[in-house]
């Protein structure tokens, strides 16, 4: 045979070994997982278990080589692996609606989302349906838009009011934070997407939040902070998990086995895939750069953090070293890989399903409006201010937010939807008259103030920059007077944004500013004189002081950042045509000193926080101002409306507790217009074994849209889980046997039936492993 016919067949020979090879790979979908993972080398391991990097992620720097993404604005994805057939899939933020890029360049075509209510306005609706429905018309758009995993809902804990990520979260109490995350999450994943419950766990402040070390009691840790993300994790599924940035004595979360397998996985049983938050776990890593410091691959590993997210060419490094060298588990390696490609498994990334770019943002404009009335929380009504019926005269509206009003917060939680209807507008829509000279003067006012904030943020940093408001435009009193004696009544709009990174001030945040006091003084002296009202909406994303100038006015509506139909959700409110039927999902307390963790936070030492000692232990929110008495402004719970409820028939089904206890209570709406009442379940339990608080709230449930005159029975189950407390000492949830009070509440002060019931013996509903030992000696409350 000549040469040249050798090497033709060679050259075949060859070829047909590299396709038999290739095909020998076993692919993704076909091959099992396992035999997927025993064909990785241990480059390809790394490439699965550290992301891409953080491509076209809102203007920040790129990673070298950054690959293309498939949606402008994704957060983040898994890195592919073609070979065996794995594809990307897509991350994106989250909470309040899908965050991505609404233009590319060179296409014509715009990808805007809807802006829904912040995760605390939609809490306070205190409505799981609702809540669902909102899921799912999110997850339409997470869908439509070929996204895999909205990085949502976000459900830590309301420790103290000045974290700056509180409007992303949902309440003080963690039965509502679960129950509210577990019906956003069904809504979501009814579409087949997936979600992503964050930050798992502790996460309860911004200031130094990549490194700050958090002093947890286990007590503390398991029925404050964990519980939540166990009730979402055993009663909805989350296909992902978070894990927060922060340590917890001494461990950071994403390398923390108590919290990634001996609770997580071995106690509650989660099947899916946890993934850092981004860069999470960095020793000492202060800022977002593309290299950074490599976090410690191999604890983050082998402690149950499957995926390391945006992911570092380092980390990658690092771990196939690790790998290679045999400093890692490989059984833990097999694991996570194990726990990823299950996920990838289930995405419409490999349904390959063929998402149009065009979601119903029209029908979701109108499903964000009316979750945004529902979640709005009438604190004051004075005389019946509100609704104010009267179309015929002009309103006069004050305050700069009511001109530009805030549909939701800063940093990663904040959507680009299409527009956001400012209050103005909103009331004009409805058929009011605004007035015109108020509005020719605000209008350009704020358009200047806010270029130069918005400038001012550019310099500091974009998404991350802190947030400042506008100064108010000073009001001069004469013109007041006059507007007082032309208009019908006034309006305040008072604002306040926030967001990663960044916690909020006690001085011209939490306590208004001069500026806002003098505007509210100016507007109800001129008003009062001529016997008009003046009432204030709230457009903040956390709680503010209301004790001081609350008396000043007639009425208050805390509106909450409602969203990008927020003007006219509030008009909803404010026309009557939507009675609020919203309740507080936290304190508002009198002072800021008032509160529980005020002394702690957000650490030590105070210029630059290592350190945050939780020292108030279980006592956060009302668990510690009903018990030690400290009478708030507005105590969790509490809600008005424009009708009234009564409360009868309060029936218990036994009154000696064995499993399980049915109660059943009657709510019938007195009042003259149509409204939903929230009902709040609150217990107070025998504290012979351990300390607990006046009560807990273990149940809540809502009423359906009741006429004047009609009622509803509502139902709630309380298990024995709902009675116990977490015994350290034995490791163990135990319901202590003994007389309960079992309390039916329109808000937490608010009880409006009780009835007793005994528990024979003590029942230990769950064993649990010894976990979160405190890393320095550190002293809780107790009551
Ligand atoms: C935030 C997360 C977010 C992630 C991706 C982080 O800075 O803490 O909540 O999902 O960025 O954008």
């Amino acid at each position: 045979m000549k040469m040249k016919n050798l090497k033709v067949l060679a050259f075949i020979a060859l070829g047909t070994f590299q396709f038999a090879n290739a095909q020998k790979a076993p692919q993704l979908g076909k091959a099992s997982v396992d035999e997927v993972i025993n064909a990785m080398t241990p480059e390809e391991k790394a490439e699965l278990l550290v992301g891409p990097g953080m491509p076209g992620y809102a203007g920040l720097v790129p990673l070298e080589g950054e690959p293309n993404v498939r949606v402008l604005g994704q957060a983040g994805g898994n890195e592919e692996v073609n070979r065996l057939g794995i594809p990307k899939t897509v991350f994106a933020d989250g909470p309040a609606g899908l965050r991505i890029q609404p233009k590319r360049e060179n296409n014509p075509n715009t990808y805007y989302a809807t802006a829904f209510p912040v995760g605390t306005a939609l809490a306070s609706s205190w409505n799981t349906e609702l809540i669902e429905e909102v899921g799912k018309a999110m997850g339409e758009e997470v869908k439509e838009y070929g996204v895999d995993v909205l990085l949502a809902p976000a459900l830590n804990i309301h420790r103290n009011p000045l974290n700056g990520r509180n409007f992303e979260y949902y309440s003080e109490d963690p039965l509502v934070a679960g129950k509210i995350a577990s019906a956003y999450v069904k809504g979501i994943q009814s579409h087949d997407v997936g979600t992503s419950i964050k930050h798992f766990a502790a996460n309860n402040q911004e200031t130094n939040r990549l490194s700050v070390n958090a002093h947890i009691s286990e007590r503390a840790m398991r029925e404050i902070y964990l519980r939540g993300f166990e009730i979402t994790v055993k009663e909805s599924n989350p296909w992902t998990i978070m894990t927060a940035y922060n340590k917890i004595n001494g461990v950071y979360a994403s390398a923390n086995e108590d919290l990634l397998t001996k609770v997580l996985r071995d106690e509650w049983g989660y099947k899916g895939l946890v993934m850092t938050d981004w860069f999470g776990g960095y020793p000492g890593f202060g800022s977002i750069t593309a290299e950074g410091s490599v976090s410690d691959v191999v604890a983050q590993m082998e402690a149950g953090n499957d995926l390391l997210m945006p992911g570092t060419k380092n980390q990658k490094e690092a771990l196939v070293k690790a790998i290679k060298e045999g400093k890692v588990d490989e059984a833990a390696i097999d694991r996570n890989l194990r726990n990823i490609l299950n996920y990838i498994l289930k995405t419409p990334t490999v349904a390959k399903y063929k998402y149009s770019d065009k979601p119903d943002l029209k029908a979701h404009a109108e499903v964000t409006r009316n979750a945004a009335t529902e979640g709005m929380v009438l604190l004051k009504n004075d005389e019946n201010a509100l609704p104010f019926t009267n179309k015929k005269g002009t309103v006069a509206v004050f305050g700069d937010t009511s001109y530009d009003f805030i549909a939701g917060g800063t940093g990663s939680g904040d959507v680009n939807e299409a527009y956001t209807v400012s209050l103005i507008e909103g009331l004009a829509n409805t058929g009011y008259t605004i007035d015109e000279d108020l509005q020719n003067a605000y209008v350009p006012y704020v358009k200047e103030a806010t270029a130069k904030e918005m400038k001012r943020r550019q310099e500091e940093g974009g998404i991350l920059a802190s947030v400042q408001r506008l100064p108010e435009m000073p009001l001069a009193k004469d013109m007041v007077a006059e507007k007082a004696a032309s208009s019908e009544v006034a309006v305040i709009t008072i604002g306040r944004n926030a967001g990663e990174q960044h916690d909020r001030k006690i001085d011209n945040d939490f306590y208004l500013g001069q500026d806002e006091i003098k505007m509210i003084n100016t507007v109800s002296d001129a008003f009062h004189a001529e016997g008009k009202k003046v009432i204030v909406i709230l457009n903040i994303g956390g709680v503010i002081e209301t004790a001081s100038w609350k008396d000043k006015v007639d009425a208050v509506l805390l509106a909450w950042q409602a969203g990008q139909e927020g003007g006219n959700s509030v008009a909803d409110v404010f026309s009557g045509a939507k009675n609020p039927s919203g309740k507080l999902t936290m304190t508002f307390p009198m002072d800021y000193n008032n509160e529980p963790s005020a002394a702690n936070f957000p650490g030590v030492p105070a210029n630059n926080p290592k350190e945050v000692f939780y020292e108030e232990g279980i006592y956060v929110g009302y668990r510690y101002f009903n018990t030690f008495n400290v009478k708030p402004s507005y105590e969790f719970g509490f809600g008005e409306s424009y009708t009234s409820f009564e409360y009868s028939d309060l029936k218990l089904s036994e009154t000696n507790f064995e499993d399980e206890l049915e109660v059943s209570v009657k709510v019938k709406n007195t009042g003259k217009v149509a409204g939903k009442e929230v009902v709040e379940v609150y217990v107070s339990a025998p504290a012979k074994m351990v300390d607990k608080p006046a009560e807990e709230l273990r149940a809540f449930g809502k009423t359906k849209l009741l006429k004047p005159g009609k009622s509803q029975k509502l139902k709630f189950t309380i298990k024995a889980k709902d009675l116990a407390s977490f015994v350290d000492a034995k490791s163990a949830w135990i319901a202590e046997k003994g007389t309960y009070n079992l309390k039916v509440g329109a808000s937490s002060l608010d009880i409006k039936l009780n009835k007793e019931f005994t528990l024979a013996k003590d029942i230990t509903v769950e064993k649990v492993n010894n976990a979160f030992d405190l890393d320095t000696e550190m002293e809780t409350l107790k009551n």
